[in-house]
């Protein structure tokens, strides 16, 4: 019979703008006519995530899980029952929504006794307290990425859990998707030879977002670091994310906002592997640009490379071309044409099947997890996600960026 994992969703989107903007010093001013180009509008991914939990899993070949929303919970309790309302309509579900508990605290969603899991859907900046606080009240966690402001932050977390038995992850959506899993197959078959360098790029154009938009205001962590940097963890092949290393070497380039986070990264990356060799990456960032639709990620190996299509979070496509002699291969990028590929496949992927926006493979996880008493999962272990961080902490220090000091701290607020 298939398990099913009891979810609470924390964050639903009843805070207008204005609520949103915390009073802090360095804060941008706001006048009666300044422009306002976003329109208020929250708690995006938690409506997309619940989609996702909604839809029948057979529909994407899953028979072993499925998922049940049982209780939601905002900071107002209008909130959350106007989310049950208007999602559970957009999913065309109408079984099970009257028995949705709808909580007008977080706390009394940590205490929903019901719930096995509770997914945070809040912004970057609140991610410590809020997964903190579900630990604390012995819940498990699926926390949004990036999990959190900085490593110290991680590490706090992952003790924590540890400490209290719990299972916690990040929602890197991408590692579940069953693109990451071909593509980790490919590599690992040495089609490509051995990988080199793997070039990650992720952008896209926030800048007509107000000052006040989490992605912008630095007291809701904003900056397309924390936002999109994760786009190297998300091309899995690379030994670089499946053993545990030492943090990369970095070398890093940053362009702040006139909010002062971060608006665009170029960083370098050297991975030192369990053998001794070493694997070069880049990730490139942005929120002030967009990546071209045909702009791909690569993966470069000595006899070959592979393309990953944009977009990096969820990618509709890769081929790779391979090589017998690394010889032939330096021939072929050197305009020799007789010299072609000795192997190359295209492997595509339905972008929405049954419908999903892509946030229900990460979900089967953490069910899959959870029925078998796992306390973090083997595709997204958390010695990822402090890694991460702590690439993202060298990042910001060469960079000179820092968030307002009350993100960057282990106290709770
Ligand atoms: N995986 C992906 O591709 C992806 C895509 C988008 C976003 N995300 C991640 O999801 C998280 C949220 O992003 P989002 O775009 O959904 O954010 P959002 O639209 O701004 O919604 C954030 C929600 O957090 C809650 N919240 C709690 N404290 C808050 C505060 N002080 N200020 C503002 N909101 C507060 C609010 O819910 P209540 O009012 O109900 O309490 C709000 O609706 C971020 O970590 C982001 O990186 C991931």
């Amino acid at each position: 019979m298939a398990h099913t994992c009891r979810w609470g969703i924390l964050a639903t989107g009843a805070s207008p703008l204005l609520e949103l903007f915390p009073q802090g010093p360095g804060s941008p001013a706001r006048t009666p006519e300044a422009p306002r180009f976003a329109p208020p509008r929250t708690g995006w991914i938690s409506t997309k995530f619940v989609l996702d939990l909604l839809a029948d899993p057979s529909t994407r070949d899953v028979s072993d899980v499925r998922h049940e929303v049982v209780a939601v919970g905002s900071r107002s309790r209008e909130s959350a029952a106007k989310f049950v309302e208007s999602v559970w309509k957009e999913a065309g579900v109408t079984e099970g929504q009257d028995k949705v508990k709808t909580h007008g605290s977080y706390d009394e969603l940590f205490a929903d006794a019901n719930v096995d899991c509770i997914y945070v859907g809040s912004p970057h900046s609140h991610h410590y307290a809020h997964v903190h606080a579900a630990l604390s009240a012995g819940k498990n966690v699926l926390c949004e990425k990036s999990l959190v402001v900085n490593a110290a932050q991680a590490d706090a977390l992952i003790q924590l859990a540890r400490a209290k038995d719990l299972f916690l992850m990040e929602a890197v959506w991408t590692r579940f998707q069953p693109y990451s899993y071909k593509l980790q197959e490919v590599v690992r078959s040495g089609v490509i030879g051995q990988v080199k360098a793997v070039q990650a790029e992720l952008c896209a154009d926030f800048t007509s977002q107000s000052d006040e938009h989490r992605l912008r205001n630095p007291y809701l962590a904003g900056g397309a670091l924390l936002d999109l940097g994760l786009a190297l963890v998300l091309l899995p092949p690379s030994e670089a994310s499946s053993e545990p290393l030492p943090v990369p070497k970095v070398a890093a380039s940053v362009l702040k906002t006139t909010t002062g986070v971060d608006e665009s990264v170029i960083a370098g990356l050297t991975f030192k592997q369990s053998d001794g060799r070493l694997v070069h990456g880049s990730l490139t960032t942005a929120q002030d640009r967009q990546t071209a639709p045909n702009r791909c990620s690569y993966i470069q190996g000595t006899q070959g490379y592979i393309e990953v299509a944009f977009p990096t979070y969820r990618p509709r496509a890769f081929t790779y071309y391979g090589w017998d002699q690394p010889e032939d291969f330096s021939a072929h990028a050197s305009g020799d044409s007789s010299k072609k590929p000795t192997r190359t496949e295209t492997f595509e992927f339905d972008e929405r099947p049954g419908g999903i926006w892509g946030f229900a493979w990460e979900a089967d996880e953490v069910a899959r997890c959870l029925r078998d008493a796992k306390k973090e999962s083997e595709r997204m272990p958390l010695r990822e996600s402090l890694l991460m961080m702590q690439v993202f902490d060298e990042i910001r220090r060469q960079g000179e960026f820092v968030f307002p000091e009350e993100l960057e701290t282990l106290e709770l607020q």
